[in-house]
């Protein structure tokens, strides 16, 4: 594969978002809730407060989806009034946001679980290469859960994600799912081809990867928003705060 010096996906054939739509790992929101939230985090105009409560709004509204895939248990309650059926989600699941951008969508599932068991992968792709470079793994000594929920916002080649998941699978993680904000076709196809087992929950598939390997239309630079450690980013809404 030719990689061209600093431009890093120029030439680089690419699937159109057509041809990976309709693969059955692929999950794309259709809520309007979700549409809502990522139109502010797609404008360069937020600033990073709202830019973060955005991205928890959103991950709520993703978690809810991709958790449809959970099995319900069975159970007995009591209400104030008399004993009911009613079930509970049986299946133990843990969260695995790669660092950084990852975190942003911690909340978003702690907020529906808040005792959630939470791993880190942390991974940063080569602006030259856009290979991943691991550098942090936290995960607990066993495999303590059903399901790891894979949390990253951009799926862009998809070699970030490739590779956190070979890790998880390498540790004995038997089930996997994938939960991000924006995917490109380029990064779907990447990692149906390599996980073919890992189902994929996104708020959106974009049109395809820039020359830089950036995602467009996209949201920029993901952790550069979150963490304002980029310099042409809108000012702090208050800086008082
Ligand atoms: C971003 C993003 C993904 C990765 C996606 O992280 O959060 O992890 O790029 O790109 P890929 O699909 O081409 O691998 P980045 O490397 O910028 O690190 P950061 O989260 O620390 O900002
Ligand atoms: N990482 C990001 O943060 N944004 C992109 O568009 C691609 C990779």
């Amino acid at each position: 594969m030719f990689m061209h010096a600093g431009k890093p996906m120029r030439g680089q054939p690419q699937p159109t978002r057509a041809v990976v739509a309709g693969l059955p790992q692929l999950q794309v929101s259709r809520h309007p809730v979700v549409a809502h939230k990522l139109t502010i985090l797609r404008d360069m105009t937020t600033d990073s407060a709202t830019f973060r409560h955005a991205m928890t709004d959103l991950t709520v509204c993703l978690a809810y989806e991709a958790l449809a895939e959970m099995r319900p248990t069975p159970t007995r309650v009591q209400t104030p009034l008399e004993e009911t059926d009613g079930t509970m989600l049986g299946e133990r699941f843990a969260i695995v946001p790669i660092l950084r951008a990852g975190l942003g969508m911690v909340d978003g599932f702690l907020t529906l679980f808040p005792s959630l068991q939470v791993w880190h992968i942390g991974l940063y792709r080569d602006e030259a290469s856009l290979q991943p470079v691991t550098y942090y793994n936290r995960l607990p000594g066993l495999a303590t859960v059903d399901t790891c929920f894979v949390l990253d916002p951009m799926l862009a080649t998809g070699g970030s994600a490739v590779t956190a998941i070979a890790i998880l699978k390498e540790w004995g993680a038997r089930s996997i799912s994938y939960v991000g904000i924006i995917a490109a076709p380029y990064g779907v196809q990447r990692l149906v081809d390599a996980h073919p087992d890992v189902s994929i929950h996104v708020a959106a598939l974009d049109r395809a990867l820039n020359e830089d390997g950036y995602i467009v239309p996209g949201l920029g630079d993901a952790g550069d928003r979150l963490y304002r450690t980029s310099g042409d980013l809108p000012p702090a809404a208050n800086h008082r705060e």
